[in-house]
């Protein structure tokens, strides 16, 4: 089954930062898919800047040859190819200087009324001075967008610079602050879940549910942006924004219509209401780990210290308890746990309902599990329910788990677009509900800048784990605590 195709009027997207890892890795590929779907026009052109100094050829060889491995087999075709990178321009550029703008000037001035979309696929601290720059060479058209890539800001304040600076060339209408989670297939679908369906959404309180686990397992370490990635920590990383637009899309309230402000208007306040985590309490409710030498997958791993090639107090691995403070909530924790060189890549919620009040069923009968609604993010999207159901056959009553199972490779025979090809799409449209606005961010990085100032400050270090594990046993302690354990039932063994 296709998905329908809304093909878009010719327009001019122009990449900063374009020989970078995320322009190679990401938005290319997004760009030749998007062009193989027949939804980018061929007038429509995309301009590579960056300081590198490569011709329209040279950098189109580049292109061809780094997007490749991120095509799949059987969708690279030569004649889409040839398309796609005939829509490529590259223009050398310092984009952080006022001057030298003249080639982009003069090629965007060719089509003056198209909508163009700045991507910023730069380091944050320089969203504020392209953007000027973009306004002093007088292109911040009304019919420009400028899309930045997460992370915004390093903290709060940093967070407030940038949409400041930002803010005070572009109308906030104008200013798309990518989460590419929220662009995933399977993250729209928690929408879809609780609010077409009228079975969950019931159910969808304290009364009935006992506690929410969000985990984003990886097996990757830090690749080859340790530098980044030590400056920044698996909190600011993947906690202030990921995780916690999850936790927003799980716990917030019916939105009144679709309108990007009204979900985003729900998703603030779930922010909102979260309880504040105060140095006092962190040591109970979070927990914070760093990987040490161990297996991946079967393969040796060396320590997060040896890849970065010094001694270092960033963490690699948290876990967190989260509260929200309203009645639909009030006594239901969030579990977040996200960490590199994990046992498997697994993005997973589980809704764990409550224990039933009382077993009519002996336990040599039956050892009751309590119902999980598990939602699969990536990979093998899909969504399980948890249920006991009797064991078949003659001989006695016994009961044993079993699962209800909607696999969506299955189901819909479809490949899953990457969330970049949505994201680059719909800043393109112009539509920016799957992106965050200004008092979202603000708002997630006040919730973690308690935490994070909390463990610059202890003079406990991470907690070791060995690379292949689930995370220090620390983590598991904090959910243990509360008699609850992390699923980890990946083969889906619990549950038939
Ligand atoms: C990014 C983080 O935002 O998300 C990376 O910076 C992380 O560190 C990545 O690896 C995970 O994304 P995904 O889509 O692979 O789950």
């Amino acid at each position: 089954m296709a998905a329908q195709i809304v093909p878009l009027p010719p327009f001019d997207c122009v990449v900063f930062g374009a020989t970078g890892d995320l322009t190679l890795r990401k938005l290319m590929p997004a760009l030749y898919y998007r062009c193989r779907d027949g939804q980018i026009p061929p007038q429509a052109r995309i301009i590579a800047a960056a300081r590198s100094d490569y011709t329209d050829e040279g950098y189109r060889a580049h292109i061809r040859e780094t997007v490749r491995p991120h095509v799949g087999r059987d969708d690279w075709d030569e004649a889409v190819a040839r398309g796609f990178l005939d829509r490529l321009r590259y223009v050398r550029l310092d984009a952080s200087r006022p001057q030298g703008w003249e080639t982009l000037v003069a090629l965007l001035d060719e089509q003056p009324g198209r909508v163009r979309v700045f991507y910023m696929a730069t380091s944050p601290d320089l969203y504020g001075p392209v953007c000027r720059n973009i306004r002093e060479n007088g292109l911040a058209s009304d019919a420009a967008r400028v899309v930045l890539e997460k992370p915004i800001g390093y903290d709060l304040a940093s967070a407030r610079t940038i949409n400041e600076q930002v803010g005070s060339i572009f109308a906030e209408a104008q200013i798309f602050r990518i989460d590419h989670y929220l662009g995933k297939e399977t993250v729209q679908n928690l929408m879809a879940l609780r609010f077409a369906n009228s079975i969950f959404e019931r159910l969808w309180n304290a009364d009935v549910i006992d506690h929410v686990q969000i985990t984003v397992a990886e097996t990757v370490g830090v690749e080859g942006r340790a530098g980044y990635y030590d400056r920044s920590g698996a909190l600011r990383d993947m906690v202030q924004n990921h995780l916690l637009q999850l936790l927003c899309l799980l716990a917030m309230e019916s939105p009144i219509s679709l309108e990007a402000d009204a979900v985003r208007d729900e998703k603030l306040k779930v922010l909102r209401a979260l309880k504040p985590i105060t140095r006092q309490e962190i040591g109970h409710v979070g927990v914070r780990g760093q990987y040490v030498p161990g297996a991946v997958e079967g393969k040796a791993v060396p320590s997060y210290a040896a890849d970065l090639g010094a001694q270092s107090r960033t963490e690699t691995f948290v876990a967190i308890k989260a509260e929200v403070r309203s009645w639909r909530w009030s006594g239901v924790p969030f579990y977040l746990r996200t960490g590199k060189r994990l046992t498997e890549k697994v993005s997973e919620v589980v809704v764990q309902f409550r224990a039933v009040p009382f077993s009519l069923f002996p336990p040599e009968v039956a050892d009751l599990q309590p119902n999980k609604l598990i939602i699969r993010l990536q990979p093998h999207e899909g969504i399980h329910l948890g249920m006991m159901t009797k064991d078949p056959g003659p001989g006695g009553l016994r009961l044993r788990p079993a699962r209800l199972d909607i696999s969506f490779e299955q189901a819909f025979k479809t490949r899953y677009p990457d969330s970049y090809e949505r994201l680059l799409m719909d800043a393109v449209r112009g539509n920016p509900t799957l992106f965050m606005r200004r008092d979202e961010v603000e708002a997630a990085w006040g919730w973690v800048e308690p935490i994070i100032e909390a463990w610059a400050e202890s003079a406990e270090p991470p907690k070791p784990y060995p690379a292949g594990s689930w995370g220090p046993t620390a983590s598991i302690a904090l959910i243990e605590r509360d008699g609850r354990t992390w699923h980890e039932d990946y083969g889906g063994e619990e549950y038939g």
